[in-house]
């Protein structure tokens, strides 16, 4: 198969970074909730398998090895997925299997402990990002988990977006549902799907798959993850999870969040 991924070395997603966070903020927001995503892991009996769909480089194999016993990661664009075959090999010790593919080489059947899907939903077309999601249901075991992080708007539907780089500076334009259809595989344009949060909802439970836990992260001029902690907890309360339908608005921490976990476990 031949996919190549728009952000070619992360271009965009990197100046995006730099514009919107601090020192190390956007490392450590991220490390808040993965080390949610880790709590959750541990506690499902061992062994533990795990699928990395859409693993880029490996960024997150050095995170989630050290959980679960075997991890299988598939990479459908070959340059990011020979970055992958270098961090599982880094980490000696540990099973891991790296492949150039997307998930049609699963086996009907096949089902692992854990899937995770680290920002890769925000990329593909809505129609892919269905079968995506119907998927991952089909090969989480039940009684498994999906962790799940992607894009997030506070706004009531999905906002869709083309990001580019122009003169050295990311640029990114609203456009409509038909014209998004349009920003797929062309190399230098990164589409991106903002969710709503009850489009992701909708979209797994559909899929007979619960939510355990969400918490927003990646704030706009944030410093530390400890304001990502007050502001999850004012929005859910400490639980995590939150009320059903419309959210209260924040009042005290107002700054816009541009990621969400979302940990979901497959019902029996
Ligand atoms: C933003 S990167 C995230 C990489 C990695 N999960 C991480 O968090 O560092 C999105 C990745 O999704 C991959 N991708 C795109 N379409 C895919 C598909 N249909 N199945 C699996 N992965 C896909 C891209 O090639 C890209 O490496």
């Amino acid at each position: 198969m031949a996919y190549t991924y728009p952000d070619k070395n992360d271009r965009i997603t990197e100046d995006l970074i730099r514009s919107v966070s601090k020192g190390d903020y956007w490392k450590k927001s991220e490390e808040y909730v993965l080390d949610l995503a880790l709590k959750e892991i541990r506690e499902l009996p061992a062994p533990r398998s795990m699928l990395d769909l859409g693993c880029g480089e490996g960024r997150l194999f050095q995170v989630f090895a050290p959980a679960v016993d075997s991890i299988i990661a598939l990479e459908p664009d070959s340059g990011r997925c020979a970055g992958a075959y270098q961090s599982a090999a880094a980490l000696a010790g540990h099973s891991i299997m790296v492949l150039n593919t997307d998930s049609s080489i699963l086996m009907d059947g096949q089902t692992f402990d854990i899937i995770l899907s680290s920002h890769v939903l925000q990329h593909i077309p809505p129609a892919m990002c269905e079968k995506m999601a119907a998927d991952m249901a089909a090969h989480t075991r039940p009684g498994g988990l999906l962790v799940l992080t992607t894009t997030h708007t506070d706004e009531a539907g999905d906002i869709l977006t083309e990001e580019t780089m122009q003169d050295g500076q990311r640029q990114s334009r609203r456009v409509s549902p038909e014209e998004f259809l349009t920003l797929f595989n062309r190399e230098g344009i990164l589409p991106v799907r903002l969710f709503a949060e009850n489009s992701i909802l909708e979209l797994f439970r559909s899929h007979r798959f619960e939510l355990l836990l969400r918490r927003r992260f990646h704030y706009d001029g944030a410093e530390s993850a400890a304001y990502d902690q007050a502001a999850n907890e004012e929005i859910y309360g400490l639980s995590g999870q939150g009320p059903e339908g419309s959210l209260p608005a924040a009042k005290q921490y107002t700054a816009n969040a541009r990621d969400c976990i979302y940990i979901f476990r497959r019902s029996e």
